[in-house]
Parts: C-alpha cells; structure tokens; sequence
C-alpha cells in the first residue's frame, strides 16, 4: 500500500476553496485570471485555513462553456499559464499544506478535441469513429444548454449526441477504448501529482441502450431516466476507481439530480467509486430544479433537505457541503440579504461550516460577494444564461425577463475576483475580460481584512473552530424545531459534549424558546456573529425565557450532555 493510500481519508478533516481561475486573479496583466495570479495568491487561500484547492477546469478549450467544453486533456489553457507554471502551483500548494484536485470532465468534450474532429471523418477502420454517439435520426431529448440534444453534421452525415451545449459532444463511454482514454488522462495528472478529482456530471456518462424517447411534453427533464444512473454507470465508474485507488486520490462526483438513495450507491457498498457527491437538493430552497425556475426562499426546504443528506448519509457515507459554486448565483443575494450582508454572510457560513462533512468555499463567498445585475442580455456570457433568455419567457417586458437573469445568472459567480477598492478591484491591471461587481469598493479582500468582524475573518474563525474540535469534524447530528421557519438549529454530538449551531434567518429581531432540555444548562459561546452584543467564551446558563435574536444572529455553543 502507498503511502498516499493510507492516507485517503484526509478529506474528511479538510476544507476546500474553489478557483474557477478566469476570474481569480490575473498574474500578466491581459485581463484573464490565471496560474501566475493564482501562485501569488496561495499564501491568501492558505490564510482562510483551508487544507485543499479544486480547481475547475484548467485545460486548453474554446470556451464555449468556459473550460467545460476541453480540447486537450493533458495541457493547461494558454490563457492560464502552461503545464510548467501548473507544476509549480501544485508544489507551492503541497508546500503550504494544500492538496489539489483537478476538475474531470469526461461525459463530453469540445468539438474542437481532436477525437471529434477525426470522429466526425466516420469510416469504417477510423478508430475514433466510435467514440461518440452518432445516430441517423434524433430521438427527442432535449439539451440542457441549447435546445434539442442532436446536432446535424454534414461531413459525417449524422447527428451526434450533446446533453449540454452544442460544442460539447458526448463521449460514448460504452466504448471500451473512450474508457481506456479516461483511464489515461487519470494516471497523467495523478502520476503528476494531484490528490483527486472533482467528476463533472458524472451519473450522465453512461446512457439507457436504445436511447429511447423521454417523455416528450416535459422539457429538458422528460428525458433524463434515459441518461441518469445508466445500465453501466458502476462497471464504468470502478474501472476508474481501480485506478485512482493505485494513488489514493479522492473522487467527488457531481450528479445532477442525484437523490440521497442514489447518492449511497456511488459512495457505499458495493459500486462505492466516489468518496462524497455533491448534492442538489438543498440549492433549490427558492427555486425548482434550476435557479431559472425561481419561488420565493423558504428556510424550511433548505433545512429539509440538510437534514435529509445528513441523517441518510449518517454512519454509510461522507457528505460534502457547500452553498455556492461556478454554477449558481450569490448565496447572500439569493438565502440571504444583500440588505443584512455581513449578518447574513456570517449567518449562512455558520448553518453549513459545522455540518458533518466536508465544506467547500468558492472563491469571493468568504467576502460576501453578490450578484451582479447587468443591463442587458448582450452583456452576459454564460451560454445556459442565454439560452434561458432566448427560449423561456419570451413574451414578458424585458425588465421582467432581465429580472429572471439577474436572480439566476451563473455569471452573478464568476465576475472578477474583489481584491482591493483599486480599480478593477485589484484583479488585474488590464482590461478585466468580464464585468466587474461594481460594489467592490466596498466589498473585497483588502477591507475585510481590516473589520475583525467582518465575513472573511468569520470564515476563518469557522474553520478553525471545527479543525480544533474532535465533535464537529466526527459528532452525529441531529436537528431541532425542524418546523420553524425562521431558525435553524442543530446539534453536533461526540460521547458527552455537544455543539449546537442556531441561525437566525429572519431580518426581524425575533425570539427563540430553546427546546426542551436545553434551558437551565451550563453552555459557553464558542462563536457568535454579534461580538458586541454577546461575548465570545462565555459560560452561561442557558435562559429558560429563551434568547432573543438579532437579524440574521448565528451562534456556536458548546455544553456538556449526560
Ligand atoms: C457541470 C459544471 O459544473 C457546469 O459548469 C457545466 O456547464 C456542466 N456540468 C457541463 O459540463
């Protein structure tokens, strides 16, 4: 057994930062964040206490769906550096402490790989003229990017498959050679160095034989039994694990619509090939299935679906944790309040930072960065954003359908970086390639480290406070007045001392009876959001008339349990 396999199992005491590089920080000065920026800034990422970096993806691609769409698996994106300058990064990050991941894309790739372009040659001897999945008549998916999931290609003469944007081609991973080439890519960057993989949509990659019709009259979501947890999905997904097992590396699935049920199949038992997944369900607390799709924000579904991951997950599996991504709008603009930011910023890193798993912060979360509202369709870039706005809607006022746009761009998490209140708020000294949020005067790097009790410091202090405790990196968990709808409780709990998490989710001063068995015991305040209110390290005795709340008021206590 290696030694890097021995040690697996560090992510589960870790926490991860998230880089979605283009808009991190730009070393040379073009406007396009990049591995010159990030090395300089790894000091900065190591300062929160994180123990990990995933980067998205870092590989030469046309953009289409900025680095989604790879042309070349074994190279880094020019904008970004070279293979050189990546090396360097990985060694600085494991000299500082750090691990990385990289980003695995494998369901498609551009259609600018050199496998579809010598795919789309067909002919019989051609060995690429398998690797994607071609067909003379479309059956009727949709797309989830850019309307029906075929394309027409005149030299080939068919259509081929793409369940996301029509410059990005599904691989066809029944092919055992396309898995051989999977398989390949992994030991390349594994035998360079990186500790694992974030596997983009992973539960797609192995579709029902046949393709047969979804269900026609639903969009985009008739068809996914079709391709979601497909016949081979396991068979395919252990020949990968085999070979991330040779370097220990750790795999984190991302599985669109993954249910807790289905979860455990990928992460327990028998077909366990991941060691946690992302899940959805706890991202459409104000919205259905995608942020597009919005309804008001309730608490209730939010705590649901937590509670849900955590008690299913409970002595099986490892959950992962997090409240944003690349792929969805500000969490302070959408759970929280712009109007409470610091309040609320804090408030939501304490409902999910002691949650049993392994958190994961992207990259201007732990400044309270917010959505950005742009004045036209033509100013956005991300290709579902458009998409959106051209198909869906189409017959509402434009500040109505400018309106959905602004509550559910992926754009709203990938504007530039806000380092300082310089211009172009420190990200570069060119021409930024995308807007920057004009609040960055206010909201950035270099005030929050100046207000010892702003969001970034409260991050920080999140993440030692659950480094330095035994219960809340290993405790049970367990949730308390599951019904209120404005405060979320729960209880991390090691043999005899507990951890209670309360959050306050309202903009009101409001009261909180604790529940039964908490009053009249000893407690002291491990972390409160309100330090002039209430002091840090104090012992008490919990009140029997209950606590009163400030807007958003999140604290930590720790006590003694019999
Ligand atoms: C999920 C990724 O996170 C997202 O950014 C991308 O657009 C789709 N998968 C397609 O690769």
């Amino acid at each position: 057994m290696s030694e890097k396999k021995e040690s697996r199992d560090w992510y589960k005491e870790a926490v991860f930062y998230q880089i979605w590089v283009r808009s991190f920080c730009d070393g040379n000065g073009d406007g396009i964040g990049d591995l010159y920026g990030v090395y300089d800034k790894l000091e900065y990422v190591k300062s929160l206490g994180v123990d990990a970096i995933w980067f998205n993806p870092l590989y030469p691609s046309p953009n289409a769906d900025y680095g989604y769409d790879i042309s070349d698996y074994c190279d880094i994106h020019p904008d970004y550096g070279d293979l050189d300058q990546f090396k360097k990064v990985l060694n600085k990050a494991h000299e500082l402490g750090m691990k990385v991941i990289m980003d695995l894309v494998i369901n498609h790739t551009s259609d600018e790989h050199k496998w579809f372009k010598e795919s789309r040659k067909g002919g019989d001897d051609n060995p690429y003229k398998d690797y994607y999945i071609w067909r003379d008549e479309p059956n009727n998916w949709d797309s989830f990017f850019e309307g029906k999931a075929w394309e027409f290609d005149s030299l080939r003469g068919q259509y081929y498959l793409h369940l996301f944007a029509k410059k990005q081609p599904d691989l066809n991973m029944d092919n055992p050679k396309v898995r051989e080439e999977v398989k390949n890519i992994l030991r390349f960057w594994l035998s360079m160095g990186v500790d694992g993989f974030r596997e983009d949509v992973i539960n797609f990659i192995s579709k029902k034989e046949g393709l047969p019709n979804g269900i026609g009259f639903l969009p985009v979501i008739g068809s996914i039994h079709n391709f979601k947890d497909g016949p081979h999905i396991h068979e395919y997904l252990a020949e990968f694990r085999k070979v991330c097992d040779e370097y220990g590396a750790v795999q984190i699935g991302e599985g669109p619509m993954t249910t807790v049920n289905t979860a455990l199949k990928y992460l327990s038992g028998d077909t366990k090939s991941m060691d946690m997944m992302f899940s959805f369900d706890h991202m459409t607390a104000d919205c259905l299935f995608t942020e597009y799709l919005h309804r008001p924000f309730k608490l209730i579904r939010l705590k649901n679906a937590l509670s849900k991951w955590q008690y299913k997950l409970a002595g099986k599996a490892w959950n992962s944790l997090y409240l944003e991504n690349h792929d969805h709008p500000r969490i302070i603009s959408r759970y929280g309040s712009e109007k409470y930011h610091r309040e609320s910023g804090t408030a939501l890193a304490t409902a999910y930072m002691f949650l049993k798993g392994t958190p994961f912060i992207y990259q201007g979360q732990e400044i309270g960065m917010t959505n950005i509202k742009l004045s036209s369709i033509d100013q956005y870039v991300d290709v579902s954003t458009k998409n959106n706005y051209i198909r869906y809607h189409v017959k509402d006022p434009i500040e109505a359908r400018l309106h959905r746009i602004h509550i559910s761009s992926r754009d709203s998490a990938r504007t530039p970086m806000q380092w300082d209140a310089s211009e172009n708020a420190g990200f570069t000294t060119g021409k930024p390639w995308f807007f920057v949020n004009p609040n960055y005067k206010d909201i950035n790097v270099a005030a929050e480290e100046e207000r010892p009790d702003g969001i970034l410091n409260y991050y920080r202090a999140c993440v030692k406070l659950r480094a330095s405790s035994k219960t809340l990196l290993r405790g049970s968990y367990k949730e308390y007045e599951p019904g209120n709808p404005l405060i979320y409780m729960y209880e991390r709990r090691l043999n005899k001392t507990s951890y209670i998490v309360i959050c306050s989710f309202s903009g009101e001063a409001i009261p909180f009876i604790l529940p039964k068995g908490f009053a009249g015991h000893s407690a002291k305040l491990m972390l409160t959001n309100y330090p002039r209110k209430r002091k840090q390290g104090e012992i008490g005795i919990l009140p029997k008339k209950g606590l009163r709340l400030s807007p958003y008021e999140a604290m930590v206590i720790k006590m003694k349990r019999v």
